[in-house]
């Protein structure tokens, strides 16, 4: 038996446009479990970056509940969300969302300073981690002047500077070339091979291989979820997931 991390029962998430309510997520139940990397899949306005935003407390439900492990998210207010958040979740976003007068070093340090204390420590930690994303050499640029797959590189370590319980990132590769999203999606790997568990959006099928499970989103419900075995080649998982998504109209 797997541990549950995140679980969302019959959670619902709509948007108004005037007064017309648009439903985006509708009556969803999930389970997310540690040491998964597990891949959201589905057609563009599915709503994928809205249940990555619900799951990660970024945006409040319309009803339902969010559990992370033992907490009940949606009991909690705004204040009591951000503290837990920062602790539980590292968010890695597609157009990376780091702070542009900050250099690499400290907007990875910026996590870090709001929940812990120990300014040494934390400093050799956030160098460490530079290293491993191999930015190290980067520290004191700020993020103008490096390419936008350093950048993810350095939000990656912004995001596991905590030790979250989960990564999530929506799209991380999606303004990166080839080479740059290897290197993003290597990381990704690398960390989950370590313990980290992952939940990562994402349109394309070689990155879509990374995961060990697959769960596809349609009219706002999980329509359904696909598991590979660790030992399966990437060719063997390509071909079972496209055949799959054809299956779906994807
Ligand atoms: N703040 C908002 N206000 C109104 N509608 C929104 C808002 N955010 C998202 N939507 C709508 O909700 C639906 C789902 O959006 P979402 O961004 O979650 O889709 P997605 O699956 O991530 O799409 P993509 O693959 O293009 O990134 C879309 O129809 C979108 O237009
Ligand atoms: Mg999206």
């Amino acid at each position: 038996m797997q541990e549950t991390i995140i679980q969302a029962k019959d959670l619902k998430k709509s948007y108004f446009t005037g007064k017309t309510e648009v439903p985006v997520i509708n009556t969803l139940n999930l389970s997310l479990y540690k040491g998964d990397f597990t891949v959201i899949m589905g057609s563009s306005g599915s709503g994928k970056s809205t249940l990555l935003y619900l799951l990660s407390g970024l945006e409040n439900p319309s009803g339902g509940e969010i559990w992370l492990e033992d907490k009940p998210v949606h009991t909690m207010d705004e204040k009591l969300i951000t503290l837990l958040r920062r602790e539980y979740i590292g968010f890695v976003f597609q157009d990376f969302n780091l702070v542009p007068n900050l250099t690499f070093l400290e907007n990875i340090l910026i996590p870090a300073y709001l929940v812990k204390n120990d300014r040494k420590a934390l400093k050799e930690k956030a160098i460490a981690l530079m290293k491993k994303v191999e930015i190290l050499e980067l520290a004191d640029r700020l993020p103008s002047e490096v390419s936008g797959g350093q950048q993810q590189r350095c939000s990656m370590a912004r995001a596991v500077i905590n030790n979250p319980r989960v990564v999530m990132a929506d799209e991380p590769t999606g303004n990166l070339n080839s080479n740059s999203s290897n290197a993003v999606l290597n990381i990704l790997t690398d960390l989950n091979e370590e313990g980290q568990t992952i939940v990562m959006v994402t349109h394309d099928i070689k990155s879509a291989c990374r995961a060990n499970r697959i769960i596809f989103l349609k009219d706002g419900q999980i329509e359904d979820d696909l598991r590979f075995e660790r030992k399966e080649s990437i060719d063997d998982k390509e071909d079972k997931l496209l055949k799959w998504l054809a299956e779906k109209d994807w």
